[in-house]
């Protein structure tokens, strides 16, 4: 998937890159950490360092991989990797507003926090409720 803007550039140029794309993961992984809505999902990690490494490295992954960088994704499908989570559309909302904040926290341009949002949007049904 590549979702290019008038000037060309793909969506993972827009994202800053690998670099880009690893601070923007850090932030939103704190901010999830911090939002009192689906903390307890995240806090548990911050006693496993090398779990919450790889989970973070799978989401650098992701996002490289799904926003047209040459990365490939290693990690689980999206079904697979929240099966049995029961994630709730109020969570699934919270873990969003923790993206689009941190995304204007590094200045990404609007476009750009479109096409994010219309992926997170698009992903829903494979993470819900599972
Ligand atoms: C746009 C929505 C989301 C995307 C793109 C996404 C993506 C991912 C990815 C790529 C991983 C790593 C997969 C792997 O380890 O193989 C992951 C793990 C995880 N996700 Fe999500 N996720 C989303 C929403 C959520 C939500 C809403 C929650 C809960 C509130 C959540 C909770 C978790 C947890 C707890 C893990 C770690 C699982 C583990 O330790 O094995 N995710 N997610």
């Amino acid at each position: 998937m590549e979702i290019l803007t008038e000037q060309s550039l793909s969506l993972y140029e827009r994202l800053g890159e690998a670099e880009g794309i690893r601070r923007l993961v850090e932030d939103i992984v704190e901010a999830h950490m911090n939002n009192p809505v689906i903390k307890a999902r995240f806090l548990p990690y911050r006693d496993t360092p090398e779990r919450m490494h790889h989970v973070k490295e799978m989401l650098v992954q992701f996002l490289c991989a799904g926003s047209g960088g040459m990365e490939k994704y290693t990690g689980r499908d999206m079904v697979e990797t929240h099966k049995g989570m029961n994630i709730s559309e109020t969570e699934y909302i919270a873990a969003i507003d923790d993206i689009m904040k941190t995304l204007q926290k590094h200045n990404i341009d609007r476009d750009t926090q479109k096409d994010i949002l219309f992926i997170s949007y698009s992903l829903k049904n494979q993470i819900i409720r599972k």
